[in-house]
């Protein structure tokens, strides 16, 4: 196994879409193409299946020096009431554009740190969307919370509001860890949101960790742990840290590459988390996730409708997502867009009257039948040949997945290619094997995280 490691630990996309967002189009997307894509899908989509919002709130009090999110600090919360005031107007230009009213499934507040802003303005936003928008016979609304900076209210707010599902960030408990990430916060603190969050009545509380944090130990893992099954959160994601110091902005300084642990630590330190999930009832959901067997991410799994997007994997699908919100990210399913990646800009093109988008990307038939591909392999870790490819493509991703196939990683048979329970940890080197966009252009520099 330690050899495999070494083998296949390589850059490598995550697959939140595919194409992934550094092989989008150069040229972008036309803001037409974007919008005729969006009211498409709409028109498609609403009356049956409903659509999805995810909003950015990218607010933090303090920077994490580990976090690879699009984030603003500030300690100024009078930034709360422009912005909150600038989303409702960027959603009023989607439901101009899309004239029929939304049936929203799902919402997903992310960050940044949602719970920065206050209850008050929370519920101006949901209040805001509903004006414009019905729900959808189910509806998922879900958020992220800061443990150090959720309160009573803001729980109880958001969950009048509809909301059964929250996730916080919890990383890691050890306190040399926790100082070199520049993010302390007792299991005190912890357990207080998650203890509220199930007196208030919410029905999936979820835990963030990380494993590969600079100073981590077998020990500090096994303790962090401890700790977070001692509070039994209903899911677990339990990411490799994704160290990407060349992404300008995101803060990763304030530890060196040598305080982080190895390849084969690194991997130790997974395998020995997974291995305690396991022994307290959870179950392993796709790739990074855990949950327990009463949770939905579990059930989607199990009837095989786990969707993956940009937030990670989800219970439901929309063929429609919107994205609201500084540098947010949206699926039309035929084509990609990303906002403006800056709250000034953002706000401008809002102001302005224009859908905030700064890049995109249309996808080709081609690209689509690859998105399915990849989808099914990130999500159920198998995918049927008769998913449209032709003959020629075929034969060249088996002759790229020859040393995975010889490595005992996957099957392929006549109908359909199998990721082995032992290949689990390789997935993403299985999809890049039909990643043509990366096979077609490889970067020049780094841009992806290690895949492993
Ligand atoms: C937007 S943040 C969480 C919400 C909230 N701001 C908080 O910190 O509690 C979402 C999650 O992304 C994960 N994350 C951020 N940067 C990461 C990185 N470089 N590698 C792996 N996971 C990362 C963290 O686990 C974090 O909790
Ligand atoms: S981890 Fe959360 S709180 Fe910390 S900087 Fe990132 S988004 Fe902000």
């Amino acid at each position: 196994m330690k050899n495999l490691i070494q083998k296949y630990n390589i850059p490598g996309p995550r697959y939140t879409s595919y194409p992934t967002v550094p092989f989008w189009d150069k040229e972008g997307i036309a803001q037409q193409d974007w919008e005729r894509t969006v009211k498409k899908s709409f028109d498609e989509s609403n009356e049956a299946e409903g659509i999805s919002l995810y909003i950015h709130l990218p607010f933090c009090e303090s920077l994490c020096t580990f976090c690879a999110c699009h984030k603003k600090i500030t300690k100024r919360h009078e930034v709360e009431q422009p912005y909150i005031e600038t989303l409702l107007k960027e959603w009023d230009l989607y439901c101009d554009l899309l004239v029929e009213r939304p049936k929203i499934r799902e919402i997903h507040l992310g960050g940044g740190t949602p719970t920065f802003f206050s209850s008050e303005n929370l519920k101006k936003l949901i209040n805001g969307i509903f004006k414009r928008a019905d729900k959808f016979e189910t509806f998922d609304f879900s958020y992220e919370g800061h443990p150090n900076h959720t309160s009573k209210e803001q729980l109880q707010t958001l969950f009048d509001l509809g909301s059964r599902r929250n996730s916080f960030g919890i990383q890691d408990y050890d306190p040399v860890v926790q100082k070199a990430i520049h993010r302390v916060q007792s299991f005190e603190q912890v357990k207080r949101v998650n203890d509220l969050s199930r007196e208030i009545g919410y029905t999936s509380i979820s835990h963030d960790l990380i494993f590969g944090l600079p100073f981590q130990t077998e020990e500090s893992i096994r303790n962090t742990i401890k700790n977070t099954i001692a509070l039994k959160p209903d899911r677990i994601a339990y990411y490799s840290y994704a160290h990407v110091p060349w992404i300008k902005g995101v803060g990763q300084r304030g530890f060196d590459e040598n305080d982080l642990p190895k390849d084969n630590e690194k991997r130790h330190l997974y395998e020995l988390g997974k291995q305690l999930f396991f022994d307290n009832g959870y179950v392993e959901v796709g790739m990074d996730h855990f949950a327990l067997p009463t949770d939905s991410l579990h059930k989607a799994m199990e009837s095989k409708k786990l969707h993956r997007n940009f937030m990670g994997y989800t219970a439901g699908k929309t063929e429609l997502m919107i994205g609201l919100g500084m540098s947010s990210i949206s699926d039309s399913w035929y084509a990609f867009a990303q906002n403006e990646k800056t709250v000034e800009a953002y706000t401008e093109k809002v102001n302005n009257g224009i859908i905030p988008i700064f890049r995109g990307h249309l996808l080709t038939d081609t690209d689509l039948i690859i998105r399915k591909h990849i989808l099914n392999l990130m999500c159920n870790l198998e995918t049927e040949w008769k998913i449209g490819l032709d003959t020629k493509v075929k034969a060249e991703i088996i002759e790229r997945l020859q040393e995975i196939i010889d490595d005992g990683l996957i099957e392929v048979s006549e109908n359909k290619i199998t990721v082995k329970e032992e290949g689990r940890m390789f997935v993403r080197n299985v999809c890049m094997a039909f990643d043509l966009r990366l096979i077609d252009n490889k970067p020049g520099t780094r841009v992806f995280s290690m895949t492993i």
